[in-house]
């Protein structure tokens, strides 16, 4: 049976870069859930389709192929056929990630691409709702969070490093809108499994974190 670790939290909790790296330490595939969301977000803004819209998000879930390959152990998400990880990135497209992952249509057709991928495969999954919903079973549930001004804050130092101008009280209220969203919604809300391990990365740094996860792990296996 493959070993399943599933990460859950609310945006800029640093879930994908500890992911990413606690999978190159221990050999496992990183699944980055959220980068799902994204693809789909950005084909329905590419077709002019509004989050509101929920008969022709539904329509248009048909039309869509989201699948996911590797290069240089970097996800790369495929949407009907094209790489679309340089677009996805964006707070508009995370925004609205958040506004149309709220319909079941959505969730059931991603849901099923990542149960798949982690049946047979050693994967580290990062999300809202893996250790909830997508992976039960997952050996290793961690919920890992970050107060709001500490999250803004790393999200502002990622963005002005790139030189993109940006509002730090702006990048918080995204984040607080964001997480109520993500946590209220009626499908899959983002909420800590029962038998997840809380990690409040607030203090800490990407190390500490890894480390911190690595002993959980190591400890349940
Ligand atoms: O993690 P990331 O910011 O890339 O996720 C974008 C959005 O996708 C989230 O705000 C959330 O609404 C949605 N999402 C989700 N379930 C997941 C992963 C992401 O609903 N497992």
């Amino acid at each position: 049976m493959s070993m399943n670790i599933a990460i859950d939290g609310p945006a800029g909790a640093g879930k994908s870069t500890i992911a990413k790296k606690l999978a190159k330490e221990l050999g496992f595939i990183y699944v980055d859930t959220g980068a799902m969301y994204r693809a789909m977000a950005y084909y329905f803004l590419t077709n002019g389709i509004a989050s509101s819209d929920e008969a022709k998000i539904a329509e248009a879930c048909q039309d869509v192929d989201v699948t996911i390959a590797y290069e240089n152990n970097e996800q790369q998400v495929i949407l009907n056929g094209k790489n679309v990880n340089g677009f996805i990135r964006t707070e508009e497209v995370g925004n609205m990630a958040s506004a149309t992952s709220v319909y079941p249509v959505v969730r059931t057709k991603l849901v099923e691409l990542q149960r798949k991928l982690a049946e047979s495969t050693d994967v580290i999954m990062d999300g809202r709702d893996i250790g909830t919903c997508v992976l039960p079973k997952a050996q290793v549930k961690i919920y890992l969070t970050a107060g709001s001004k500490t999250r803004a804050q790393r999200r502002y130092d990622e963005l002005t490093a790139k030189g993109v101008s940006c509002d730090f009280d702006e990048i918080e209220k995204d984040i607080i809108d964001r997480d109520y969203r993500d946590m209220h919604r009626e499908t899959s809300p983002l909420k800590q499994a029962e038998d997840a391990v809380l990690v409040d990365s607030s203090e800490m740094d990407i190390d500490e974190v890894v480390e911190a996860i690595r002993s959980i792990y190591e400890e349940k296996k």
